[in-house]
């Protein structure tokens, strides 16, 4: 067996007996690290451990968690020590330990799951406080190891609930550490340059994945939204529009659904997906599942990609974007109620970062910072249409800054 290294920050984690452990703080700190190894070392050195480890959604924890678990037994050499089973998402120790990854949105799988004894809830802040009461009652009975659960998050926006509950009004059982970059030894310099550079194109992404600290809702383009479980009431909604932005590099293509009821004056974001690097016959099948034939507007910076599309049989369109047209978008985005599933987790998360700019008297400027807006210009070009059509209800807007 190799040896394995943990990150010295997280000693104090290691010891706590609490209920909760609330490990917060900046991208990179080596939270999720450092909990996959506890978690191996845990099964391996006990065959009591009984493990849930859950995300907000299946597709999420497979690429992120459930992998990591998997590297890193291969990492340290403990293929002969697990089973692993891939389709399932879980393992077992050669000494009876277990441990399980699901989403929350599989239900069915979760009330299989019995007799466990540790949580961890990775990326917390997707889930709602129902989610993490639901948890909690998984955790009761007798267990001779105790019961535990760990929330690991980075703490996006001071709305969240997260925030009332375990740092405005405390919990007595909660143990709490607080982590950044500068906690974790093993991050490589380019990480730490790429993360310093945000402070000045991305100050809010800065304050919450770099300094660790609460993100304000002061300075954000998007504060007329909630989430809400849709999954009931999506089969009935008929009128869709579906939005495209194209990725460069590391940036995502992004993909999102929505259905607009202009009655009430909602938009309800249905569906998204966010995807790297695909190749472009791969986004085509994507995309024909979601939306079967009905039409999409795109970013119209990639007419090629669009060209392919077309040619896979995505009824792809344009976006006319044209001089003013981000301004003008966002705020006949603001004169609607989001109403966003809570299973678009990656939409949540632009919609807590994307923010105005600021001057240098921290003063906010009409203008957004170009990040955290895959998803959020991807709706701006699904509505693109409608907008023209309701031009005039622009003028009587009053609100946003
Ligand atoms: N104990 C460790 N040993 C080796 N590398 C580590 C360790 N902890 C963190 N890292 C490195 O730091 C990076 C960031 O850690 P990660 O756990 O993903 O941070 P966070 O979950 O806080 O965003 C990892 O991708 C890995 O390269
Ligand atoms: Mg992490």
């Amino acid at each position: 067996m190799t040896k394995i290294r943990l990150a010295p920050s997280y000693k104090s984690a290691l010891k706590t007996k609490q209920r909760y452990r609330i490990i917060y703080g900046g991208a990179g700190s080596g939270k999720s690290h450092f909990l996959a190894q506890e978690t191996l070392i845990n099964m391996l050195q006990d065959n009591r451990y009984s493990y849930l480890v859950v995300r907000k959604t299946g597709k999420s924890i497979r690429i992120s968690v459930f992998r990591l678990l998997v590297e890193m037994i291969a990492e340290y050499n403990l293929t002969h020590l697990f089973r692993i089973n891939r389709t399932e998402m879980s393992m077992t120790c050669v000494n009876g330990s277990s441990l399980i990854t699901s989403g929350l949105d599989d239900v069915e799988k979760l009330k299989s799951v019995a007799n466990i004894n540790r949580i961890w809830v990775e990326e917390a802040s997707e889930i709602t406080e129902s989610d993490f009461s639901q948890l909690d009652l998984r955790m009761r009975g007798t267990s001779a190891l105790g019961y535990q659960m760990t929330l690991t998050f980075n703490p996006i926006s001071e709305l969240h609930w997260l925030k009332k509950r375990f740092f405005d009004i405390g919990d007595k059982q909660a143990f709490v550490l607080k982590t950044t970059y500068k906690d974790n030894p093993f991050l490589d310099d380019k990480y730490i340059q790429t993360l310093q550079t945000m402070k000045t194109t991305d100050p809010q992404y800065f304050k919450i994945y770099a300094l660790g600290e609460w993100g304000s809702v002061g300075n954000l383009v998007y504060t007329n939204w909630k989430k809400e479980d849709l999954s009931d009431i999506k089969n009935t909604f008929d009128n869709h529009f579906n939005g495209l932005d194209f990725g460069f590099a590391e940036d995502p293509t992004a993909f999102i659904r929505v259905h607009l009821d202009n009655k009430h004056k909602r938009i309800y974001i249905v569906d998204e997906m966010y995807l790297v690097q695909e190749h472009i016959d791969a986004l085509a099948r994507k995309l024909a599942m979601k939306i079967n034939n009905e039409m999409i507007t795109c970013d119209s910076s990639e007419p090629r990609s669009i060209a392919d599309l077309k040619r896979h049989g995505i009824r792809a369109l344009a976006a006319k974007k044209g001089p003013g047209s981000i301004e003008h978008g966002i705020k006949w985005i603001q004169g609607y109620q989001l109403v966003v599933d809570e299973h678009c987790i990656n939409t949540i998360k632009e919609l807590t970062s994307y923010s105005w700019r600021e001057d240098k008297d921290g003063n906010a400027i009409p203008k957004p910072v170009d990040a955290n807006n895959h998803l959020l210009d991807a709706l701006r070009y699904a509505l693109e249409n409608e907008m023209i059509q309701n031009k005039t209800q622009v003028k009587f807007f009053k609100g946003g800054i």
